[in-house]
Formats: structure tokens, sequence, C-alpha cells
């Protein structure tokens, strides 16, 4: 039987105490324990989110002549995202819902430019590495095209020459990922983009996870090599505001070179009753509220704020890091922004993950090879202590034989 609607309604009161109820069984990502789906920055900073949301919830990014503050707001988030990625005067963009959504539409850029610019034989094919995330399966499958996944290196990295070797005359994009969501990793960028110039192929850098951090980690002494705009062949990238930019969920940007090859984004449509309708991104109505929250962070936050917010990120993860080796684990590659990943030579790692479920932790797992994955925020500065000791405990419950685990590393 399906959830049928009351007949009378309730009190905003009595709602709003049900639904604190039913977060009850939830992660309990504000205590810190919780490193994967969720970011969190502080409370001021969800305070600024919150504030800024409700402030143009109601209004719509599809209208920019009724509403030019939301038009106004979009273009200096973009403004912003480019200064920080190397864009330059003729370098554009938009904000979309989320990464998928800024994936999505490059990968559609990426094919009307091919089909504008020549003449395709078959079926366009998108090459990815391993390790690029599933959003670019979806676009490709949403756009019938075919992905080709190519097996990364030893150090989990793109391997350039393994996807060179499936480029072929209807290759209509290539991806690198800055990092790559499984392993935390940068992959080779310009090494990719030296190739894609060559070959005349757009490239895309997939920087949903690092766009908003990398140029801080950069400025906080990094050493974060190039893998935006700087690096020539690069046609487009995604940079999520939802992530490390720690605005409200449902914002991102995608960005390009110049607005020549953006224009192959937008769709026009002017065949049906209700006039000409232009829309950038895949969405219609465009929630004015995820566009004004990640306005108000950025400024709330400036280049210091965020430098100093991901410094406390970078050295969580140096913690954790450190805390791990004497329990035998060994981290994959060498990340150097939010995500580290790490494996265990004799210890089942999913095993593990079950006992840190059950001390209340939320994590990642990746299965080649088998570790253990944290995606970290601000906050976990302050709970790395407590990660190391259930880590601890967990390693110890299932070297003593406790061999319950988890069945599989899923995100659903
Ligand atoms: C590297 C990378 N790309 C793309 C995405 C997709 O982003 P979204 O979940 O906002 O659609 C993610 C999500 O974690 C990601 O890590």
């Amino acid at each position: 039987m399906p959830h049928t609607m009351p007949q009378a309604g309730s009190t905003w009161e009595d709602l709003r105490e049900q639904m604190i109820a039913r977060g009850s069984g939830d992660a309990k990502w504000r205590d810190g324990k919780t490193a994967v789906y969720v970011f969190n920055a502080g409370e001021d900073v969800a305070k600024v989110q919150r504030e800024a949301y409700t402030l143009y919830m109601s209004e719509n990014g599809l209208g920019p002549a009724a509403f030019p503050s939301l038009k106004q707001m979009e273009d200096e988030v973009v403004g912003m995202g480019l200064s920080l990625l190397h864009g330059d005067e003729a370098s554009v963009g938009n904000i979309t819902s989320g990464g998928t959504d800024s994936i999505t539409m490059a990968v559609k850029a990426a094919r009307d430019y091919a089909c504008a610019a020549r003449a395709l034989s078959g079926q366009p094919n998108v090459i990815v590495p391993f390790s690029a995330h599933p959003a670019f399966d979806k676009a490709c499958k949403l756009m019938s095209l075919e992905l080709r996944r190519t097996p990364v290196r030893d150090d989990l990295m793109a391997d350039v020459d393994a996807m060179r070797a499936r480029v072929d005359a209807n290759t209509i994009m290539l991806v690198g990922s800055a990092p790559s969501f499984p392993y935390g990793l940068i992959d080779p960028i310009q090494e990719l983009g030296d190739m894609a110039a060559t070959q005349g192929i757009w490239l895309h850098v997939d920087a949903c996870v690092g766009g908003y951090i990398a140029p801080f980690v950069r400025m906080n002494g990094g050493d974060i090599p190039p893998f935006d705009f700087e690096v020539p062949g690069v046609c487009s990238l995604s940079a999520d505001l939802h992530k490390y930019g720690y605005c409200a969920k449902g914002a991102s940007t995608v960005l390009f070179r110049s607005d020549e090859l953006r224009q192959h984004m937008v769709f026009d449509c002017d065949d049906w009753p209700g006039g000409r309708m232009v829309t950038p991104t895949l969405a219609g109505t465009r929630p004015g509220g995820a566009i004004s929250a990640a306005w108000a962070v950025m400024n709330y936050l400036g280049v210091d704020g965020y430098r100093a917010k991901h410094r406390q990120v970078t050295e969580a993860r140096a913690a954790i890091e450190r805390g791990i080796e004497p329990l035998g684990f060994e981290v994959l590659g060498r990340p150097q922004l939010g995500i580290v990943a790490f494996r265990h030579p004799e210890v089942d790692v999913f095993a593990v993950y079950y006992q840190m479920f059950q001390r209340g932790w939320f994590a990642a797992l990746t299965t080649e090879p088998r570790a253990l994955h944290l995606m970290l925020s601000p906050y976990h500065q302050s709970v790395t202590d407590l990660y190391l000791d259930d880590l601890r405990a967990s390693c110890e419950a299932v070297a003593s034989g406790d061999s319950k685990t988890v069945g599989e590393a899923r995100y659903s």
C-alpha cells in the first residue's frame, strides 16, 4: 500500500519534531563520524548556507530577466571559480546542480563540438581512466556514447599511453581526474593535455572533488601539479561547490576555456507554443537557494577562510596517515588533498569497516585494491585520535577472529 496523504494537515512544530526524530537513525555526521557524502566545515559555515539558501529558495535561476540578482550571483561564483582555476578573459561557465550534472553537460558540449567540427564515422566514444567517476558512464548511457575505461598505472593514476592506445577517429573526449574519488590522487593532467592537444581532442578535467580545495592547498605550500586551465589542452572542468567549496547541496560549476566551447552545452528551443527557452544546464528550474548559498559561503570564507579550513583538512589527513602506519596500513599513492585510501597487507579491510561501522563510523571502501577510504572535512581534525583509537580496536577485533564483514562496497 503506498503511503497516502493525511486528510488534515499538521502543525509545523509537530512535523519538525518528527523530522528530527527520523534523523536519529542517520549517520552521525555532525559528530565527525562520517567521511563520505557530507562536508562539515563548522556551524558558522552551516549557518551562512542555511540563511543564504532560504533568502532565495523560491526564486528561479531559469529566469535571469526576472531575477537578475541570481544571474549576478552566478556570474560572480563562476568568476571566483575561474580565477582560482587559471581561467582568463575568455573563459566562462555555469552553476549546475552537482558533479553529475556538470560532467553530463561537459560531455554533451564535447559531443556537439565534435559533431560540428568534424565528420564522425560511427558511435562517438569517451576515454576515461578506470578510476573516473560513474557520472561519465551515466552521461555516455544517456547520449548513446561508448565509454572506454582504461587501466590505471601501478601508482593508480591515469595511464596516458593506455588511453592513447584507445583513441580513434570517433573519440570526442579524454578525461582526467583531479583527484579521482577512489584514490584521491591527481591524474597526470599535463601529459593528458599534451596528448589531447596533439590529437585535437577535447580534454575534460573532473575536479569535482579537487576544484575548490587544490588551489588553496597549493597556496598553503602544497606541491600540487598543474591540473586546470593552466594546462593548455584542458577544454572544460567540473568543480563542485557542494563538496570542498563547503556550499549547500545542489551546486557545482562547469567551466569552459571559451564561450565558443560553452555554446555547445546550451540548449535552445523555440519549437513549442510557450516561447523560446534557453537553458545552459540539464535543469529547467534552477533552485535560487543553491546559487545564493554558494555566493554567500564563498564571500563569507574568502581566500583566507578557505585556506584555513583546508589546512585543517590536510592536517587531519596527515594525522591519520601517521596514525595508521603503526597499525600496518599502507596509504595508496601520495594523496595531497582531502581523500585518503589505505589498504592492509594482512587484515581484511571490509571486516575492519564492519567493526568501524559498529562503532558509529560511516565512510567508504575501494574494491581495487580493497582499501578503507575517507573523504575528510575540517571538522575531522578534532576526531582523528578517536578515529585512530577505534581503528586500532577494530583491527584487534578482526585479528582475534571476529570475521563479520560488509558484503560489498556500494554508494546507494
Ligand atoms: C571525482 C568525482 N566526480 C564526480 C562526482 C559526482 O558528483 P555528484 O555526486 O555531485 O553528482 C563525484 C562525487 O563524489 C566525484 O567524487
